[in-house]
């Protein structure tokens, strides 16, 4: 016992070392129509997406160990170009956005890495990824060929190249990037942009290459990607997708692990047991780099969240879920898969591959080396509902509906997708009082032992209140009025009635109608709140109609219309418009309608608060807050804050933190 605890250090470091896929410098990346080749040898890889922007650098080293505990060889990750260029050639790499100290940390844990650089990224992000400036710059037209555009994504795409050859961060320098991406499923949009479209996807082809990184590009979803890039699958199943040349191997970019959520929507759930058959079938039918999207999904922290309507939770059913917590069966059910895969390897890249019908749905297929004995057997039920046994080499096996059996030496079945043997179980999200997670020794406004939040609120100006409003005839767009800087504009107006006007006196009813392309829209009438509407994931355009209350004299009318993310995929999808649009109408006067559609707008972008920056520590400070343990539910909007405490691991730190909320 105490050799074994006196050689502990070095037989951790033989583990990681035997553990870990080497990369030196000089190490080469290629490939051929089996596999990628690192070092000369062909490889069967195994990746998952984890998007830095997700999680908190503090997060990423558990993320990547539980990752590779897991049984995966490479993380993949998009590039953010919004959160690198928030404004034109002012950069950040800070925090959630330091690429490079996370493709550090895969690096340290021995993994390969899968450079998106993109710099379109789709990924549920706000408006795909692309700095809303780009919108500005005259004669831009994104995703398509013309020189405004191409200019700017040559200039992203060589910034993060450069960087990653300075960080020295390319298999060929040491570090742990084994492939690069350029555009993302372009193939889906090509058609839209015609002749150009064609032109484009040519252009980004040559410019990737130009960029000299000496390792493979993928174009993911992108039938027609020009040699010597290599075209990857994505979606749910990808065993029948095949590449567009024999000299490239079949790769599986984007494994749907589950699914995003939408506002309002179903937590979406993909059975462990399908993802396993779609995996098992993949590599069964010669695929040899498969990818979780998501492996860990994480969070779409501050404004991030695409959409429109894609929750602030990006969890996506994965592997690890948002917290970083793992979740079971799916993570221990997939390690036990890759390992079986992972014990197949030398059959999968050097074997001659044969199959074997069984009948309808049912099929043996072989990998096997004759010179070396060395085989590898996929046996496969692709029934939906009806489990079958098959004789495979004098032996019998008993395949359920939608399953894989692998044999990592054609003898003895060690992984089935459909029988789960790991540790099941499942998180229960309990409601508690927010009291419970208060240590002991924080804070409380009570001497009694059971403490209690102190709750304090702020109340938000109904209308336009900061010296930054403007004015404008009509009805403004939205999101390019408010480029991105916040997701609220004010559109106000005033009404004068007349003391005669029929409706005061024989009380009949007033209506506001409005039109808008969304997402969200507050009626305040003379300060009072007269109702809310939304739209939805899949139609973001609305009209209301509500009663509301006037008087003679001067009556206020205030709109906050609210974003709640930019479109990130489609067509044109920078093109997408939000905001009223009108008509805006009086309906229920004496004069019948009275149209306010093209009169003269007040606007503010973004809330009073905002300005302040209530949701920051001096902000929150340099403001009066009202306090008691129930905070008001009668006002409309309100910011309201509670002073809490949380542990992280061994660090106890005070937070606050502010809510609006309307
Ligand atoms: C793909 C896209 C990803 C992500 C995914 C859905 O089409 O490439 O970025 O949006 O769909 O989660």
């Amino acid at each position: 016992m105490a050799i074994l605890r006196a050689l502990w250090p070095v037989l951790l470091v033989v583990f990681c070392l035997f553990n870990s896929n080497s990369v030196n410098a000089n190490t080469t990346v290629s490939y051929d129509g089996r596999a990628l080749l690192i070092n000369g040898q062909r490889k069967v890889l195994i990746s998952g997406s984890i998007h830095y922007p997700r999680s908190t650098p503090g997060m990423w080293p558990d993320l990547i160990a539980k990752s590779k505990a897991g049984g995966l060889d490479v993380i993949e990750t998009y590039v953010f170009w919004n959160m690198h260029e928030p404004e034109r050639r002012q950069y950040n790499f800070k925090g959630r956005n330091d690429l490079v100290r996370f493709l550090k940390t895969i690096q340290a844990a021995g993994l390969y890495a899968h450079l998106r650089i993109g710099p379109y990224a789709c990924a549920e992000w706000n408006y795909g990824g692309f700095p809303v400036w780009l919108h500005s710059i005259q004669g831009i037209q994104m995703r398509t060929d013309n020189e405004p555009f191409k200019n700017e994504m040559t200039i992203f795409t060589t910034k993060i190249v450069e960087m990653m050859k300075a960080e020295k961060l390319f298999a060929w320098q040491g570090g742990p990037i084994i492939l690069g991406q350029i555009e993302n499923e372009y193939g889906n949009q090509e058609k839209h942009y015609g002749e150009k479209g064609k032109a484009y996807i040519n252009w980004v082809a040559k410019m990737a290459e130009a960029q000299n990184i000496n390792l493979p590009w993928v174009m993911c979803q992108q039938e027609d990607a020009p040699d010597p890039i290599i075209n990857a699958c994505n979606g749910f199943y990808c065993d029948s997708f095949e590449p567009n040349s024999m000299k490239k191997p079949k790769m599986w970019t984007e494994n749907w692990s589950g699914w995003f959520l939408t506002f309002g929507g179903r937590v979406p759930h993909r059975p462990t047991e399908d993802v396993a058959f779609a995996v098992a079938r993949f590599y069964q039918r010669g695929g040899t780099f498969q990818n979780y999207y998501m492996y860990h999904g994480g969070t779409n922290f501050g404004r991030t969240a695409g959409g429109p309507f894609i929750s602030t939770s990006y969890d996506y059913d994965a592997p690890i879920d948002e917290y970083g917590y793992i979740r079971q069966p799916k993570w221990g059910h997939l390690k036990e898969l890759h390992h079986a895969i992972k014990q197949s390897e030398a059959a999968l890249v050097n074997g001659e591959m044969h199959s074997i019908s069984f009948g309808h749905d049912l099929q043996a297929t072989v990998y096997s080396v004759n010179s070396s004995g060395i085989c590898a057997a996929f046996l496969s039920n692709t029934h939906p509902r009806k489990d079958a046994t098959v004789q495979f080499n004098g032996k019998s096996y008993y395949l359920p509906a939608w399953s894989v059996s692998i044999l990592p030496d054609c003898k003895h079945a060690v992984f089935n997708t459909a029988k789960i043997s790991t540790q099941t179980s499942s998180m229960a999200m309990e409601k508690v009082g927010l009291e419970s997670l208060l240590p002991a020794e924080t804070e409380t406004s009570s001497s009694d032992t059971k403490p209690s939040i102190n709750w304090s609120w702020h109340k938000e100006p109904i209308g336009i209140r900061s010296g930054e409003n403007f004015s404008s005839n009509g009805l403004l767009e939205q999101l390019y009025t408010a480029k991105d800087k916040s997701d609220f504009l004010w559109y106000t107006n005033s009404v004068h009635l007349d003391e005669d006007e029929p409706f005061l006196k024989n009380k009949s009813q007033v209506y506001l109608h409005v039109k808008t392309r969304g997402h969200a829209l507050h009626v305040f009438i003379n300060g009072q709140f007269a109702g809310t509407q939304w739209g939805s994931y899949n139609n973001t355009s609305f009209t209301m109609h509500i009663p509301i209350t006037l008087k003679a004299g001067t009556n206020e009318i205030d709109l906050l219309s609210v974003t709640v993310g930019w479109q990130n995929y489609g067509p044109f999808f920078d093109t997408w418009e939000a905001g009223i649009n009108g008509p805006v109408m009086l309906l229920g006067l004496k004069n019948g309608t009275k149209d306010l559609t093209f009169q003269k707008w007040n606007y503010q972008i973004g809330l009073n608060g905002e300005h302040q920056r209530l949701y920051s520590k001096t902000g929150a400070n340099a403001v009066q807050w009202n306090s008691g343990t129930y905070p008001p539910n009668t006002t409309a909007l309100i910011w309201y804050r509670f002073i809490g405490s949380c542990r992280l691991s061994s660090m106890h730190q005070k937070e606050t933190m502010q809510w609006l909320w309307t």
